[in-house]
């Protein structure tokens, strides 16, 4: 029987995509139902203990699956706001958010991790994408849409792992889609001629609502596929879910080994988003139900 409520603040979340729905390995101390002014997250919540190599203490890990507990959300329909918002509220305010991508270039391979940098919206503005409305005027800075001080963690974890089957690549644009559907050819060579490094169909509205919400959001990428600007065969769904359960196990590893060196005490800081307090008017407005 596995509590429903947990009273500490939890200030780090993962956000798993497709073929990362669960963290096995970590204890579930709590299965959390939250609800929000936005409505009802993507799934509940995992509150998960896990055992900061530094300290041996527990800390709270937030783990949400961002399509949901059986991949039923697509894309398009993942209620982002309610997800941030909900995290939020719980005291989060570092997220790792995973996803599958497509690889826009040669060098980055299939089961290539990219911690990107940078990100081309080519959502089509249908998804509700900012908590700044009805009154309530507010812009945030977007130059750049990931946390530098996460991802120097991220990308420092990353490295250390690199070997025979880990391959990173620690910059890149993302270029973010609007799905379902995948690219046309001409489409992806397009994207290769922007710069585009790899291609989701979910680090926006994600990256953007995190920025609002004055949390540190980094996404960390592996590739699954060349899309279809490559001579290989184009894009599949099979491609995508086949190459990330191949590859499921090191993004476990990458995962579990930022959320090691992030319960670091040199971190405390970090993980607290300090350094992002007063960015905004909004943050505080998102509280607990
Ligand atoms: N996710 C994984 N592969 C993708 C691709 N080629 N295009 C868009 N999203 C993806």
């Amino acid at each position: 029987n596995v509590a429903s409520t947990y009273s500490d603040p939890i200030h780090i979340a993962v956000i798993g995509g497709t073929g990362l729905q669960s963290l096995p390995g970590f204890t579930l101390a709590a299965t959390l139902n939250v609800d929000t002014p936005w409505g009802t997250p993507s799934s509940p919540i995992s509150v998960l203990h896990h055992k900061s190599p530094s300290t041996g203490r527990d800390i709270p890990i937030a783990f949400l699956s961002r399509h949901g507990l059986h991949h039923e959300i697509a894309p398009h329909e993942v209620p982002a706001r309610a997800n941030i918002a909900a995290l939020r509220s719980l005291g989060v305010r570092t997220v790792i958010a995973f996803s599958a991508v497509g690889s826009l270039q040669e060098e980055i391979k299939p089961r290539d991790f990219v911690v990107p940098d940078q990100v081309i919206d080519r959502t089509k503005g249908i998804r509700p994408f900012t908590f700044f409305e009805e009154g309530m005027v507010g812009h945030v800075g977007f130059a750049d849409p990931f946390d530098e001080k996460l991802g120097a963690v991220v990308r420092k974890l990353g490295h250390s792992l690199e070997g025979d089957n880990v391959h990173l690549h620690d910059k890149g644009t993302i270029i973010c889609m609007e799905g379902p559907q995948f690219s046309t050819r001409a489409e992806s060579h397009m994207y290769r001629s922007w710069g585009g490094s790899v291609i989701n169909m979910s680090v926006l509205p994600e990256a953007k609502l995190a920025k609002e919400a004055e949390i540190a959001y980094q996404m960390i990428c592996m590739s699954t596929d060349y899309d279809c600007w490559h001579s290989s065969e184009d894009v599949t769904v099979e491609m995508v879910m086949g190459n990330m359960k191949a590859n499921s196990e090191n993004a476990r590893r990458f995962v579990g080994g930022v959320l090691d060196e992030l319960s670091k005490e040199e971190h405390s800081d970090l993980i607290l988003g300090k350094h992002l307090e007063g960015q905004t008017k909004f943050a505080g407005g998102i509280t607990a139900p």
